[in-house]
């Protein structure tokens, strides 16, 4: 089975064609393709995403991306290819654009030198975001991917972007190479620590039956209060004058003040590390962060590249010490006999350190994202579609704030 997936929930546009075939307790696939837009560099300038913009992107995006995605795999998607007729497919079109045309302008607009859509390619299903994410955003692939199944009459279901991260971090790391592959087999329950721009989540993962492998049950068992701990990285990064997305400059500053031998002077708040729940905070550190600034400007009038560097080091090392004391509560709690850690933070180099500690120390296999999967991808996203049936629906909707369970 062939499954197209389609993320928009953020920046990234992207688009995957992803292989499988059942197996027993797993799941064999090969990715025939995986492409991904980042949008990141345009939304710098406002500090953030601009939804709006966003959803112009994608609708920009989105076909040049199948074009070139479907021309790669051409060997792969042919089969016993038929043409839509010439009047068919124009008369097609002519409906799908005064049916999209109005919410839709500049995904319609983008409908131009469209002949490779009249070639039906060998794929069985469309999977597509339903959210959580921006809705502008998540429209626009929603549409997307209604046009095609539309156009191919092929049926289309709808994914929880969360979903994608927790199973994205099952796929092995080769993926660029169409080899036969097989999805890790892991032991329930399973924890999930989801950390990305929009959520900070422990998730408790079950099979939902003995005896086949998928689909999976899940149950949010912890979460944050206010900001996500991207959110938090990206809004410290914006506070000491780093681009956006912040992470990764938090992440590189607070690598060479530790090589430098840069210390804070004081502590930056560990919020909720010594609650007895799973729940997380993260605005008081943000806003910690703030005060602390502007009393480094009150006495010296400037943030001085060893100041931010120093904040960089004890705000990730804030993030780590609740992010690791929590995961390990929540190991205890359900009896956990896997960690799984999704989300686009997993990237963090302390962070991934930390938790490969904890699964040593418990002796309990960790499953990490790659780096083509840790980030907003549409491979996930197919992955969700290829195992899980659900449903096919005729009536996708966006759902910005769609949770697990
Ligand atoms: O999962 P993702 O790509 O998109 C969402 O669904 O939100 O996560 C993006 C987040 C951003 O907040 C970005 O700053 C953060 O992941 N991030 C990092 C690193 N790389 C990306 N945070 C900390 N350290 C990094 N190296
Ligand atoms: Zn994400």
């Amino acid at each position: 089975m062939i499954t197209l997936g389609i993320e928009t929930s953020c920046d990234e546009s992207a688009l995957a064609l992803l292989e499988t075939k059942e197996s027993g307790v797993t799941l064999d696939y090969r990715v025939i393709g995986s492409l991904i837009h980042s949008q990141a560099e345009l939304h710098s300038q406002f500090g953030g995403v601009f939804p709006s913009l966003a959803k112009r992107e994608h609708g920009k995006n989105l076909i040049p991306l199948l074009r070139k995605l479907l021309a790669d795999a051409r060997p792969y998607i042919d089969g016993n290819q038929s043409l839509i007729s010439e009047n068919e497919f124009e008369s097609k079109i002519n409906e799908i654009k005064l049916k999209f045309g109005p919410k839709n302008s500049d995904l319609v607009d983008s409908l131009i030198d469209i002949n490779f859509l009249r070639f039906i390619p060998k794929i069985d299903r469309i999977a597509v975001t339903e959210g959580p994410g921006l809705e502008p955003a998540l429209w626009v692939g929603i549409s997307f991917g209604e046009i095609l199944s539309q156009l191919w009459s092929i049926p289309i279901i709808p994914v929880n972007h969360m979903e994608g991260h927790v199973v994205g971090s099952l796929l092995n790391n080769e993926i660029e190479n169409k080899d036969w592959s097989k999805l890790k087999v892991i032991e329930y329950p399973a924890v999930a620590l989801l950390i990305s721009g929009g959520h900070t989540e422990l998730v408790e993962i079950n099979k939902q039956s003995e005896t086949t492998a998928f689909p999976l049950k899940y149950k949010i068992i912890g979460q944050t209060r206010d900001d996500a701990v991207g959110e938090a990285f990206d809004k410290v990064a914006r506070l000491l004058e780093l681009p956006y997305p912040g992470g990764p400059h938090i992440s590189k500053l607070a690598e060479q003040a530790e090589r430098e031998g840069i210390q804070y002077v004081s502590q930056l708040p560990r919020p909720m590390l010594k609650s007895d729940d799973l729940d997380f905070s993260f605005s008081g550190l943000k806003t910690a962060v703030l005060y602390a600034i502007r009393d480094e400007k009150n006495l010296t009038g400037i943030i001085g590249n060893e100041f931010k560097k120093s904040i960089a080091l004890e705000f990730e090392l804030c993030v780590d010490e609740v992010l690791t004391k929590k995961l390990r509560k929540a190991i205890d709690k359900i009896g956990a006999k896997t960690i799984i850690a999704g989300g686009g933070v997993v990237a963090n180099n302390r962070l991934r350190r930390s938790f490969e500690n904890i699964s040593r120390e418990y002796g309990l296999p960790l499953y990490l994202p790659s780096r083509h999967v840790s980030g907003d991808n549409a491979l996930m996203i197919a992955l969700v579609g290829a195992i899980d049936d659900r449903k096919y629906s005729d009536q996708l909707k966006a759902d910005g704030t769609k949770r697990l369970n």
